[in-house]
């Protein structure tokens, strides 16, 4: 079953997210921009516009400072940008912790700002009631569990967890709540594999990894970190497929040198009389 859209093309929906499920791996990436989604339509079938923009294009300390409307402004730019993934859009911190009322007056403005698929919050137990009261609403929730970035100070900065068997039956407990609570998948970020492959084992509804293992249902990664375009932080999960930053240096240096020396612009560059 798809969901329609404005366009003739019509995107991948929950349901046959879900129906991946032990099957063929999602595929999930961020993207921020128009015209980045518009290049991933073809291969994803998830496009996260993550709360990560605001420290890879912002530049900010973290992702505590990101605003419901930079989230807007970016979902609705990859929305406009893509025909066929399914787009979900990250609440920023301190949109929805307050209440699930909290949380659903952000989520539809999101929605219905953005024409976004999904929404996706960070948080296991502590979400339980606010995922299960937005889909009981008609919002699509991508669950977020493991290391969760907005809570960096909680949990003493960006660790991997489940090292301990409290923390490894604390994550498995989130994985559980989540499912009952009607998220439609789960992202498992920065866990060690068995707990990732524990979980994917006994729930019903996908596992998508970010350092969880090749063991969950899909991975989603942040784009700028696979291209080679961000390097303040390069966490081991990381695989650089590209090294864009010196190529886009290079270009640039080549431009200023060109107009520095007037080669730039050239004559099939200019306009005249005939
Ligand atoms: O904000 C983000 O990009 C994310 C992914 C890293 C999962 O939440």
């Amino acid at each position: 079953m798809t969901q329609s859209s404005t366009s003739s093309v019509s995107r991948t929906s929950t349901d046959s997210i879900k129906l991946r499920k032990g099957k063929l791996p999602l595929v999930c990436i961020t993207a921020y921009s128009a015209p980045m989604a518009g290049l991933f339509d073809d291969y994803a079938d998830i496009i996260l516009v993550g709360d990560s923009l605001g420290m890879v294009l912002y530049g900010l300390p973290s992702t505590l400072q990101v605003s419901v409307e930079m989230m807007i402004n970016h979902g609705a730019a990859v929305v406009r940008g893509s025909q066929k993934a399914f787009i979900v859009v990250d609440l920023p911190f301190g949109s929805y912790q307050r209440s699930p009322k909290d949380a659903f007056i952000t989520a539809q403005k999101v929605m219905s700002e953005t024409g976004c698929n999904a929404i996706k919050i960070e948080g296991g137990k502590a979400m339980a009631e606010t995922v299960n009261f937005l889909v009981n609403r008609g919002i699509p929730v991508l669950g977020h569990i493991g290391m969760l970035p907005q809570s960096f100070n909680q949990l003493g900065g960006y660790r991997v967890r489940g090292k301990t068997e409290e923390t490894e039956s604390e994550i498995i407990q989130d994985a559980n709540i989540l499912e009952e609570a009607g998220a439609f998948g789960i992202v498992i970020e920065s866990v060690v594999e068995h707990i990732a492959e524990k979980i994917t084992k006994n729930i019903s509804i996908p596992t998508i990894g970010i350092g969880a293992s090749v063991k969950c249902d899909g991975q989603i990664i942040v784009a700028e970190d696979i291209l080679g375009m961000f390097s303040d932080f390069e966490p081991k999960f990381v695989k650089k497929y590209a090294n864009l930053s010196p190529l886009i240096s290079k270009a640039v240096k080549n431009y200023a040198d060109d107009v520095k020396d007037r080669k730039f612009p050239g004559k099939e560059h200019c306009y005249y009389k005939k």
